[in-house]
């Protein structure tokens, strides 16, 4: 990994190529299991929907949508309606059709194609019971006060964000236990590096992609959550987690549970990390 202070504007076009291109690989990998989730396979995180509570009636707006899966699952689960925003087309047309194959019209399953930081002049609606961002997400983005701002003002009165994502400091771990520091934690990047294939080839041969080049960021904890506040937002929880979906680091062990965790003479690190912040 190498990080550097410049980068020019270009950033989000190469960005944006990335993901475009890693669509149809993802969408006929084996980690996100199109076809089994058509059949009704869940797509959460075991603690999602029980932190995220009954979306029954509620509008819930996925920023970072990806393929959708995740989004028509709100919708499965109950959710009034749900609106997915990504910055790219394909993933987007995925969306769609897998919104049509389970018989969502765009009344119940909307998808709009944004930057994160339009939304609020790209999504149907003025504002939206829940925000949800799921993991993998703001490492794309530069500025998370901006962010921050851009999902206040897309929550009405009473609503919240609900945010899980990878914790910063797995970002810093050695590759080999996970469980020693060998990056910095303070640096916020950007991060650019070269990035062929995609992380769902570690279930298969790795694919061939020209569009490889990543500019992400690190947000601390507490400047996610120093953000939130600022935006006006009310922070109801901030849970650390210890395991995650896939091997992250050589040693880990797969428990029953399908997540992977540091084996029992590791100590234990924060992988991911999920918060819910209200606007009152
Ligand atoms: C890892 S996915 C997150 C969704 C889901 N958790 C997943 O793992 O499939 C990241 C998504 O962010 C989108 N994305 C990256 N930068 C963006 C931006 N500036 N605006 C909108 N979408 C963006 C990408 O197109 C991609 O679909």
């Amino acid at each position: 990994m190498s990080t550097s202070g410049e980068r020019s504007a270009d950033w989000l076009d190469s960005n944006r190529a990335l993901w475009d291109e890693r669509v149809p690989i993802h969408a006929s990998s084996d980690p996100y299991d199109v076809d089994g989730f058509l059949k009704g396979a869940n797509v959460l995180m075991d603690f999602e929907a029980g932190e995220v509570g009954d979306v029954a009636g509620k509008r819930l707006l996925h920023l970072q949508c990806h393929m959708g899966q995740e989004t028509l699952t709100w919708a499965r689960l109950g959710a009034a309606r749900v609106v997915g925003l990504d910055f790219s087309e394909p993933a987007l047309k995925v969306a769609r059709e897998l919104a049509a194959e389970l018989g969502y019209g765009e009344d119940r399953a909307a998808f709009v194609r944004s930057d994160v930081y339009e939304a609020a002049s790209s999504v149907p609606e003025a504002d939206y019971d829940i925000v949800y961002v799921s993991v993998g997400s703001i490492n794309w983005l530069p500025d998370v006060r901006r962010w921050a701002r851009v999902v206040a003002s897309l929550l009405a009165p009473g609503g919240f964000l609900y945010l899980y994502e990878f914790h910063p400091v797995s970002h810093t771990l050695d590759e080999a236990t996970g469980s020693r520091f060998v990056r910095d934690y303070i640096a916020r990047g950007p991060v650019v590096r070269e990035t062929p294939g995609s992380y769902t080839d570690r279930h298969g041969p790795a694919s061939s992609t020209v569009n490889n080049l990543a500019t992400e960021w690190v947000h601390g904890l507490g400047e996610v959550v120093s953000a939130l506040v600022a935006a006006g937002l009310r922070i109801e929880f901030l849970h650390e987690y210890d395991r995650t979906m896939f091997p992250q680091f050589k040693s880990f062990v797969q428990g029953e549970d399908g997540c992977f965790r540091p084996p029992p003479e590791q100590p234990r690190v924060p992988l991911l990390y999920s918060l819910r912040a209200a606007r009152d």
